[in-house]
């Protein structure tokens, strides 16, 4: 068969896609990683375009709540995602390494503003869309496997008490050297995930064909032993595991 009679008649499926969606704290960061390792997959950390954005709108004096100004800014997001000589990801916005700066709860709290505004979420889908390359992509977020990448082969649903996610990130916080009060982390958290799940567009909820898996009583290896579980029932996944 010729080289372009195969392309034009078989034409290549898109790289798989494995979504990891669910609330913040949940671990879906975590997973997300060990699982890309595991299958040589690439990851999307789609909080991180949304922390950006909100950065870059600090930056340029734009309001977290001025939707024409933040749709231009997302087109136009100057952002490099690299790897540290030690293999540690390194985020560059404008030129400057903010690896660190869009972790902050300040930022995690206007991410979740600007991602709730529909003009934002359209102007970010393309560039969420752009990490799907072969050899296959693991993608955390929200909307993962209900928007970005519906035909996901796999989806999880990772959730786990406001309670338990705040008490995960006190002793983060705590380990880090950072002073930090559970009740405060608490409201927090309850209050991002009320905006994240009362969104009119793209809110937080599982897909229709999701695998919901609560965290609040596992580790994270407990976690990921069921993510496993649910791999190798997948053919095309279960052949890829290191
Ligand atoms: O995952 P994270 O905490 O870095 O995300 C920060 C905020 O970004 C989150 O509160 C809501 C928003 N977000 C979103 O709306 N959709 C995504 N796919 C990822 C994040």
């Amino acid at each position: 068969m010729s080289a372009e009679f195969e392309r034009v008649l078989m034409p290549r499926s898109p790289a798989p896609v494995l979504a990891i969606d669910g609330p913040s704290g949940s671990g879906k960061g975590t997973i997300a990683h060990r699982l890309a390792a595991l299958l040589g997959f690439h990851v999307l950390d789609s909080g991180s375009l949304y922390r950006l954005l909100a950065l870059a709108a600090q930056h340029h004096g734009v309001g977290l709540d001025n939707e024409p100004a933040l749709q231009v800014l997302a087109g136009h997001l100057d952002v490099q995602f690299q790897q540290s000589p030690a293999g540690q990801a390194v985020i560059i916005l404008e030129g400057e390494d903010v690896t660190t700066e869009i972790r902050s709860e300040e930022m995690g709290k206007a991410a979740s503003m600007v991602a709730a505004l529909p003009a934002v979420r359209a102007g970010l889908l393309q560039r969420q869309q752009a990490f799907r390359e072969a050899p296959g992509l693991v993608a955390d977020g929200r909307d993962m496997g209900t928007v970005v990448f519906p035909d996901a082969c796999l989806k999880i649903f990772l959730t786990a008490t406001a309670e338990a996610r705040a008490e995960r990130r006190y002793r983060q916080l705590l380990e880090k050297g950072f002073s930090a009060s559970l009740p405060a982390l608490v409201e927090d958290i309850r209050a991002r995930d009320d905006r994240d799940i009362n969104r009119a567009i793209a809110p937080l909820k599982p897909a229709d064909d999701a695998i919901v898996l609560d965290s609040t009583r596992l580790g994270i290896d407990e976690v990921m032993a069921r993510v496993l579980r649910e791999i190798e029932q997948i053919p095309e996944l279960k052949r890829l595991l290191k």
